[in-house]
């Protein structure tokens, strides 16, 4: 029987993929392309790229879902997570929690933005479900200190339903607030201490 080359070269193509597996990257090499974009350190320091410290752990692995499933639609997102398995969803969302807090942003502080954004936070109940230091808990994301220009994209993006998110409460929660309200809110909350 002749092996023709072909199939010889595919056959040694395939003991070569079983001796390293396309995904012998280590958690550690992988979590760093991660870290490039978001921060090393929890904190983003590139335009709409969200701070991830502090997250917690569940809402993290919501937001990885949805964007796996293709539900909230960011195309580096939905590739990076593509091929995702549900163990990486859990182990990288675990991992993303431990990341510390972002610092509050604390450039020249506007005081009437900020006394606008902490009276619409109060009549808007945000605490209610965000908590009283905004620092979220379990499904409910933490917005404290989190980047202005990443929340003022997220707020509108609510209010358009371009992002329905896993709950409707933020859309409702933004129907009767305006453009002007959105970037005091975002000027207040990235400064929130
Ligand atoms: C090339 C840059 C880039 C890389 C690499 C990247 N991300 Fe992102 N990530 C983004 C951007 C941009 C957004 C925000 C999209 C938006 O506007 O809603 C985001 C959003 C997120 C969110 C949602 C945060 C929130 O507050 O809702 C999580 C969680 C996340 N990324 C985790 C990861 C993990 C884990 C990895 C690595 C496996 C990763 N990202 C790799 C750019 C990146
Ligand atoms: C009824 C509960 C509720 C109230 C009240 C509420 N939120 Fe939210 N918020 C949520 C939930 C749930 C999410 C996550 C939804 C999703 O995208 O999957 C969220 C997400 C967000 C996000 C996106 C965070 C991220 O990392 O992507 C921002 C910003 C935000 N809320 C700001 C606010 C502000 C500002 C107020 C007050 C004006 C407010 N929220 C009031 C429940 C609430």
């Amino acid at each position: 029987m002749q092996i023709t080359l072909k199939l010889l070269i595919f056959v040694i193509a395939l003991m070569r993929a079983g001796a390293t597996p396309l995904s012998a990257e280590t958690f550690t090499e992988r979590v760093e392309s991660c870290l490039a974009c978001h921060g090393a350190k929890g904190e983003s320091e590139i335009p709409e790229v969200p701070s991830l410290g502090g997250q917690p752990a569940p809402y993290v692995l919501i937001q990885l879902y949805l964007f796996r499933e293709k539900q909230r639609a960011v195309d580096i997102m939905n590739e990076v997570t593509a091929k995702f398995t549900d163990d990486d969803l859990r182990v990288f969302s675990d991992y993303v929690a431990t990341l510390p807090p972002p610092r509050p942003s604390s450039d020249g502080a506007d005081d009437a933005r900020l006394q606008s954004g902490r009276a619409l936070i109060t009549q808007q109940r945000c605490n209610s479900c965000h908590g009283l230091d905004l620092a979220g808990k379990e499904s409910i994301p933490r917005i404290a200190a989190q980047r202005e220009d990443y929340l003022i994209k997220s707020m509108r993006e609510y209010k358009s339903n371009a992002r329905p998110g896993y709950d409707p409460a933020m859309a409702s929660v933004m129907a009767p607030i305006d453009d002007a309200q959105i970037t005091d809110l975002a000027y207040a909350v990235a400064r929130f201490r």
